[in-house]
């Protein structure tokens, strides 16, 4: 039975924590939901694994290709798609015209997009009107970066009060999950307490209702990876010993036997 965004909710009413990860095509996206992956993001943060060095450059057709690819990968996770960098924050039409986009022409069941209030209320409200479960993402929002940079957000009291209070507004604008980006752990705890819809943490403590991680990171198939990522496998190294093997075994015409 494939995972929707209402049974999102009851797990987080049932106390039973979401598993989330990123995935950028088929292959990878397969093995996540085999795995038993309860949401899959097709998230800008691709970006880093097609070579760009921050999320600003992608396009959203550059998106809507690598989201294709993972859909067809995908049987029973939810699977969401970053909308990039201004391709809705310049009109609730541009975003109604992406978000329609990537629903009608991926076959992805929902979209992510950052910000809080008031930028994003009245959009996620129009957007969910019109049929499109939206997922948002506050704290650290990496499509700010030339006005934030990559720290920790919600430090002081102060902003730790703005980020509580978008979060509860985003909500209300009809939000059916919310991603909390590189916060204070007490800080995340007070929002998922505060909040019906689901948490979903990265770099937020372990009390959100949900945890996801870019799997680039948990792979270790990239040089470096953020402060609060895990690297459960490093595929860098399995990778180079299977391609030196190979290399060894032409060279000397051992392969193919
Ligand atoms: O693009 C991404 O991978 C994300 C997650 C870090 C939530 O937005
Ligand atoms: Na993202």
């Amino acid at each position: 039975m494939p995972v929707t965004t209402q049974q999102l909710i009851q797990f987080k009413q049932q106390g039973r924590p979401i598993v989330a990860l990123t995935a950028w095509d088929y292959a990878l996206a397969q093995i996540l939901d085999v795995a038993g992956v309860d949401l899959i993001l097709v998230g800008d943060s691709m970006s880093v694994v097609l070579g760009y060095e921050t999320t600003l450059p992608i396009t959203l057709d550059e998106m809507l290709y690598h989201a294709k690819s993972v859909r067809r990968g995908v049987k029973r996770a939810l699977v969401v798609v970053d909308l990039p960098f201004l391709t809705y924050q310049e009109s609730i039409q541009q975003a109604m015209h992406s978000a329609g986009r990537a629903i009608k022409e991926t076959g992805a069941q929902a979209v992510k997009l950052e910000g809080g209030y008031p930028a994003m209320v009245e959009t996620i409200a129009r957007l969910v009107q019109a049929g499109i479960p939206v997922m948002a993402h506050v704290g650290l929002t990496p499509q700010s970066l030339h006005q934030i940079g990559l720290r920790q957000q919600g430090k002081t009291e102060e902003a730790a009060q703005r980020i509580f209070h978008e979060a509860i507004a985003l909500e209300q604008a009809g939000a059916f999950s919310i991603v909390l980006e590189h916060i204070p752990a007490d800080l995340a705890l007070q929002i998922t307490q505060k909040l019906r819809i689901p948490t979903i943490g990265i770099g937020a403590g372990v009390n959100c209702d949900g945890q996801v991680l870019v799997t680039s990171d948990v792979l270790g198939l990239l040089e470096k990876q953020p402060p609060f990522a895990k690297v459960y496998t490093n595929l860098r190294e399995t990778i180079t010993k299977a391609v030196q093997d190979f290399s060894v075994e032409v060279r000397e015409r051992k392969f193919p036997q």
